[in-house]
């Protein structure tokens, strides 16, 4: 009880409370999309046409492109998350005819893709990261301000789960975990602690792990607004799910299907996911990888996408003030040349 009360006084943050509230009031799974008219502004470029939306979720960027879209559009819906789709099913009810539902991750979007006989879409969107309803009403211990079991999982198929890592990873892999998933200036500090709670009983909730760290972490250092173990959390969660190098192969899988002049939106919520999209972005549209002082072009390689996003497209101040979660969001789009 003790140590829920130091997890809860985070409860009182602004965000969680816009957002709890949220959640309590509707009594329904909620995720407010993100960037919404961004996505429609930058992926339709058919009304008629074929989409995929990599990251279901709730179904909220499905739903927008199907009403601004017409009744000829089709969009494939992909989600590691089968609770996620059961809820957006039940969303899209409406819709049906016109989404097909995949319970499949992005990085496996050409088997997807192929079983469905597409060989071509006009435009890919994905939202990464979890959802609202994930974090907040998952039951699966992805929140430090919640005593769940610690699971973290995206997809129930994944062999191991948070606890998993938590308890079995020696002090060295969980101080790389939280350095480079987390980029976790006090890693090895919590490592330590992590293995010495552990030696008396496994960490087995979010907030018996939340309060290793919160103790772990010098209190002078103890971010203003966040949690001392948002990062921690974060790094977990991407770990157990394989995040990013699920976005790498995404992208790699993903171009290929696109028809030219097809569009490629991809939202991110770190740096970790965004410094991933940009590079692969750049591959993609650099037209050569050879040496800069060979005479001429041996690698063969050419441009497959054009960069639309110099720079990534954040959200207005207006949605930030309505969705707070909403002010990390980056957009980078890439248009299949
Ligand atoms: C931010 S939510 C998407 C919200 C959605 N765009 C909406 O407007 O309702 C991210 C979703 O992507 C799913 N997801 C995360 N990684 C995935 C992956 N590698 N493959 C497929 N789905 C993934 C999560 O389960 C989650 O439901």
């Amino acid at each position: 009880m003790k140590n829920l009360k130091k997890v809860g006084k985070y409860l009182q943050h602004k965000d969680y409370k816009t957002m709890e509230n949220a959640v309590l009031e509707q009594k329904a799974p909620v995720h407010v999309s993100v960037m919404t008219n961004e996505v429609l502004d930058n992926l339709i470029t058919r009304r008629d046409g074929l989409y995929v939306d990599a990251t279901l979720g709730l179904g909220g960027h499905t739903k927008s492109i199907l009403d601004i879209t017409n009744n000829q559009s089709k969009v494939i819906g992909l989600d590691v998350d089968q609770e996620a789709i059961d809820i957006a099913q039940n969303n899209l009810s409406k819709y049906n005819s016109n989404v097909v539902f995949r319970n499949s991750n992005f990085s496996e979007i050409d088997r997807v893709l192929l079983d469905l006989e597409i060989g071509e879409v006009d435009g890919i969107v994905a939202d990464l990261g979890m959802s609202s309803y994930q974090l907040d009403s998952s039951e699966r211990g992805f929140s430090f301000s919640r005593d769940e079991k610690l699971d973290m999982r995206m997809d129930s198929r994944l062999r191991f789960t948070a606890y998993d890592l938590v308890n079995e990873m020696s002090v060295d892999e969980i101080s790389k975990v939280l350095k480079v998933y987390g980029e976790e200036r006090w890693s090895r500090r919590i490592a330590k602690r992590i293995i010495q709670t552990r030696s008396e009983k496994p960490i087995s909730t979010s907030a018996e792990l939340a309060t290793v760290v919160y103790q772990a972490v010098p209190k002078k250092f103890h971010p203003a607004k966040t949690h001392p173990a948002t990062k921690t959390f974060q790094a977990f969660r991407i770990a157990v799910n394989h995040e990013l190098d699920c976005i790498e192969e995404f992208i790699t899988k993903a171009i290929p299907f696109l028809k030219s002049g097809g569009r490629l939106v991809i939202i991110s919520f770190h740096s970790l996911e965004d410094r991933i999209v940009k590079t692969q972005f750049q591959h993609f549209s650099s037209p050569c990888i050879c040496p800069p002082d060979l005479p001429m072009c041996g690698c063969g390689k050419r441009s497959e996408i054009k960069i639309l996003t110099r720079s990534p497209l954040s959200p207005s101040e207006a949605e930030v003030l309505n969705n707070p979660r909403s002010r990390s969001a980056k957009m980078r789009v890439g248009e299949k040349i």
